[in-house]
């Protein structure tokens, strides 16, 4: 069987690392895809710049528009970020031409992700984007098939590495605000613009996309009520503690008699449930379902070998010829939802 042919547009912290892990894992690819996955094409801004990944023997292409629209690869991987152009047009071509695409775009998927879903199922093409939440944690596949037989009533959790990363360092060492953004942008967690971490809307991106998974609504990031941590302060941290109690940027969606309710907020938790147990970069995500004691995922939440991983892991499904309907139809009603009052969880 020829080789899934694949084209990388972005060779930031994720794309190289995705680069990289397909050269380390090709064997084991081979073996587990029944056929060979090999990087054919990449696209960046600058094609001079100095990236730790090897590239010889692997085109560039002009941009990403002429990467997704080039015959000669089967699978592009769009690791670019932002949701309009060029990830946007770039992605619609690929699918258009009857390509499959892997995403860890979470902003793109939450604005555009049911219309590129089906225009991926008129082509019969995959759309999959299992980084674009949680990064290595499989929570995509594991609410759309291994949940899909279960009534879901609540999923939450931390959902954003940056954000817990900072204030894990702030409650730790007493550290400010500004010093540990700093160190998670050189790490590699933060998005691009960090105020998409620090504000929230990453998380609200996040929890929009495993809503619909879990409560087929549509995906409306414009439904959650967003609330973020920058005004929080290491007294702050130390007041809560004080109290028995630390604070996480919590993400929760859940079902009431009035629709879905959707909303992100720094949240006091006591120090001795498990879900305070969560420090640094890591995630963690909860789902209670009708019938079984609640399942919690946990692992790590950003970087780019965590991010890499489940890039692959959604490359590895194209080669393999799996393909689940990136959304279900949405049929449930959301609720917008109003600022919630301070919540001990
Ligand atoms: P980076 O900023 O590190 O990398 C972005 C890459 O995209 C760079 O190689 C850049 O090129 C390229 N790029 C940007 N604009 C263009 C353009 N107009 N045309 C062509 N190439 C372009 O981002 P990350 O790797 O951190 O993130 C990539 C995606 O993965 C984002 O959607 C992000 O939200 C998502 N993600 C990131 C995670 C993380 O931990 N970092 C985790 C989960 C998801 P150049 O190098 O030349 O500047
Ligand atoms: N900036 C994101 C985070 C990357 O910190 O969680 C992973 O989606």
């Amino acid at each position: 069987v020829a080789p899934l042919k694949v084209g990388i547009a972005g060779l930031g912290t994720v794309g190289s690392a995705v680069v990289r892990l397909i050269e380390q894992q090709s064997r084991a690819l081979s073996a587990r895809c029944g056929r060979g996955v090999r990087v054919v094409a990449v696209a960046a801004r600058s094609k001079t710049k100095k990236r730790d990944v090897d590239l010889t023997d692997i085109a560039w292409a002009k941009d990403a528009l002429a990467l997704a629209n080039d015959p000669g690869i089967d699978c592009f991987v769009e690791l670019m970020g932002g949701s309009g152009d060029p990830a946007h047009s770039a992605i619609e071509a690929a699918l258009k031409s009857g390509k499959s695409v892997v995403t860890a775009n979470k902003a793109l998927i939450a604005k555009h992700g049911l219309r590129l879903a089906a225009l991926a199922e008129q082509h019969h093409g995959a759309l999959n984007y299992e980084a674009a939440v949680g990064a290595a944690i499989p929570v995509i596949k594991t609410l759309r098939e291994g949940l899909a037989g279960t009534t879901i009533n609540r999923v939450y959790g931390i959902l954003n590495g940056t954000c817990n990363y900072i204030l894990t360092r702030m409650e730790k060492e007493g550290l400010s605000f500004a010093e540990c953004l700093k160190d998670a942008q050189r790490l590699g967690y933060a998005e691009a613009d960090p105020s998409f971490d620090v504000d929230g809307h990453d998380t609200a991106q996040k929890l929009s996309i495993l809503a619909s998974l879990a409560f087929g609504t549509r995906v409306a990031q414009s439904a959650v009520y967003v609330e973020g941590i920058s005004s929080i302060a290491p007294e702050d941290l130390r007041a809560a503690e004080e109290l028995g109690y630390r604070v996480k940027l919590l993400g929760v969606a859940v079902r009431t008699s009035k629709g879905i309710e959707q909303r992100v907020h720094p949240t006091m938790v006591p120090k001795t449930s498990s879900i305070a147990q969560v420090m640094g970069v890591t995630n963690a995500v909860t789902i209670d379902g009708d019938g079984i004691p609640p399942i919690t995922l946990v692992g790590p939440g950003a970087g780019g070998a965590a991010t890499a991983s489940a890039v692959v892991a959604d490359i590895a499904d194209v080669a393999s010829g799996i393909r689940a309907l990136p959304f279900g139809r949405p049929t449930a009603k959301l609720r917008a939802t109003e600022k919630a009052p301070m919540e001990r969880h």
